[in-house]
């Protein structure tokens, strides 16, 4: 039990707003987590899978309505409009607090108030920080008990007085009297996902799903931590992070910030086919850095689990995160076999000549329809994955030594170019964008920038938060990490990818590898330094000489076109765009 004063006045207000008809206080045991697994069964929320097959494991699913991060729900509200930037909805903060008091009033009728207390990163690191979940949706507890540390351990750290992040979130569906629950209880037509960056407060009312719901990750880990990095000097970033060792057992970890459906997961485990060298996995998705007393940047992951897109997941594009999902996974949205097992597109060569589909209906290849959900998900713990690199939970963090950003990009972005230094690297991070897939809606191949991959996660102006980032190379005393913009989508005048990709990209990993170890060359160039031709290692690959030369080219009617967009996607911050940014434009301009 905890002796913070304010963490029980706050469970006790809440109590009186939501009126649940129990609280109940997460310890994080197994034996927690197996009753809130039978709670969803009985409730008919999950199905358990064949244990022959997928060892304590679930088939969750949603309500049709309720399938991803709902961005255009989503509020920061600041006092000042101006703070939350053109990156974020705002609403005036009384007036949006006035609105959740409405929307939570009796909103936890006939459920239980389930408290969580969580941290993002180990126990008691000096990076970690505490949050505690109110919720009353039993999904959420299972899957925070993997994505994050739940429990008693928690609430020692917290003793009697420190910090935590407030979460409150509801499903938004009071059970009346006698009445029966529905599946998958949410209210999509009233979902409110709000950020106070003022009072470090998160309030989710009406979605259960991923980021709306598992208050840590997105709310806490990057829109309130980025703020809470801006003042207090350091990093909250959407970064993967990797270990990489060469034949010789040298280490270097690198973070790399790359929109959705550019393979960020597939990157940090991805298997090598270069000899004697390693990839292993810290983390998949967010990374917290600050700066060390020797001067190095160190990072920890503050999750604890995987919640990875599931569809074009397979033993060929990720064989490390179909381990990690044998047993001891909960999936939501995918299909079900009639062995008991799951399944959803790109899994298998060949599909299940039948299954159920994601919204429980009888589904064949012939029926037109996919079988999973495009955002049907996996929620597997990291210790579980054969290629998590031992210092994954370190409290300590790693040092890196380089920074990769990257988007999907058809035409002019080489596959790697090195920035000249950190400002030239944050001006290469402030432009990076991505191209639609045709699996979204919208046009396809329709470029949606988005700075550092943070666009849905900065918690407050992105022009401030450029600012920040381009100080943090100007202290004294740093050894900053090298910083590289990436791109594994080039296409060819057919529309074919001319880089295999997938773990083809150790090639380009090595090359940043021995950059950093000053063991290789590069060239100058209007747009950054690039790898002489000779110094990819393309061994064992067929790729020839000319195509690499292709895709390491300065083209450079493309990058004036490139400036053009790029003047529009600043014009958006106005005069609080940093001028250092705008310089580097400038002198890109004119090197070209
Ligand atoms: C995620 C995302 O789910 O970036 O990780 O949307
Ligand atoms: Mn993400």
């Amino acid at each position: 039990m905890t002796r913070h004063p304010e963490l029980l006045r706050w469970v006790e207000q809440v109590r009186e707003l939501c009126q649940p008809s129990r609280v109940y206080w997460c310890d994080g045991s197994e034996a927690e987590y197996q009753a809130v697994c039978d709670r969803m069964i009985a409730d008919g929320t999950a199905i358990r899978l064949n244990p022959e097959l997928r060892p304590n494991s679930l088939l969750v699913r949603s309500d049709p309505a309720d399938v991803a991060r709902v961005e255009g729900s989503t509020f920061v509200c600041p006092s000042d409009p101006e703070d939350a930037g053109p990156n974020n909805n705002w609403a005036e903060p009384e007036a949006m607090r006035a609105r959740l008091r409405e929307l939570f009033s009796g909103a936890m009728a006939g459920r239980t108030l389930y408290v969580i207390p969580f941290s993002m990163g180990p126990v008691g690191s000096p990076i970690a920080h505490i949050g505690v979940e109110l919720t009353d949706s039993p999904y959420v507890v299972a899957n925070m008990h993997t994505m994050t540390r739940v429990g008693e351990a928690v609430l020692d750290a917290l003793g009697a007085d420190g910090e935590f992040v407030p979460c409150l979130h509801s499903v938004g569906h009071p059970l009346r009297e006698g009445a029966a629950d529905a599946p998958w209880p949410c209210d999509p037509d009233n979902r409110h996902i709000v950020h106070f960056p003022e009072q470090r407060e998160i309030w989710s009312y009406g979605s259960g799903y991923g980021g709306n719901a598992l208050l840590g990750k997105k709310c806490l880990a990057l829109r309130i931590a980025s703020t809470i990095a801006r003042d207090r000097g350091w990093l909250a970033e959407h970064m993967l992070i990797l270990k990489l060792t060469s034949p010789e057992g040298e280490v270097q970890y690198i973070a790399g910030a790359f929109p959705s459906a550019c393979g960020k997961t597939n990157l940090a485990m991805l298997r090598s086919p270069l000899p004697g060298w390693r990839v292993e996995t810290v983390g998949d998705d967010i990374a917290w850095m600050q700066f060390g007393a020797d001067g190095r940047l160190y990072a920890i992951n503050p999750e604890a689990g995987f919640f990875g897109v599931a569809p074009g997941t397979s033993e060929a594009s990720n064989p490390n995160a179909m381990a990690t999902l044998r047993r001891d996974t909960i999936f939501t949205n995918v299909a079900l076999t009639p062995e008991g097992d799951v399944w959803w597109e790109g899994m298998t060569d060949t599909p299940p000549a039948e299954a159920t589909d994601w919204q429980g209906r009888p589904w064949t290849p012939a029926s037109g329809t996919p079988a999973a959900h495009p955002n049907a998900r996996f929620t597997a713990p990291i210790h579980q994955c054969p290629a998590a690199a031992p210092e994954w939970s370190d409290p300590g963090g790693v040092p890196i030594d380089a920074i990769i950003f990257g988007g999907r990009r058809a035409e002019t972005i080489p596959l790697v170019q090195e920035a000249r230094d950190w400002a030239h690297g944050v001006f290469l991070g402030s432009v990076m964008g991505s191209e639609k897939t045709a699996a979204a809606a919208g046009e396809v191949g329709a470029l949606r920038r988005d700075p550092m991959a943070m666009l849905p996660f900065c918690g407050y102006n992105m022009a401030d938060y450029f600012a920040h980032w381009l100080r943090l190379g100007e202290a004294a005393g740093r050894r900053l990490p090298g910083i590289y913009h990436v791109n594994w989508f080039r296409k060819d005048a057919q529309g074919r990818f001319i880089w295999p990709g997938f773990a083809e990209n150790a090639r380009v990993l090595k090359w940043i590898f021995q950059r950093n170890r000053g063991e290789v060359d590069a060239v100058d160039s209007p747009i950054g330094r690039l790898p002489h031709t000779g110094d990819i290692d393309l061994s064992g690959l067929e790729l020839d000489a000319a195509t690499l030369a292709e895709l390491l080219e300065v083209d450079s009617t493309g990058w004036r076109r490139e400036i053009a967009r790029i003047r529009e996607h600043y014009a958006q911050f106005g005069q609080r765009l940093p001028a250092r940014l705008r310089e580097e434009l400038e002198r890109l301009e004119r090197a070209l």
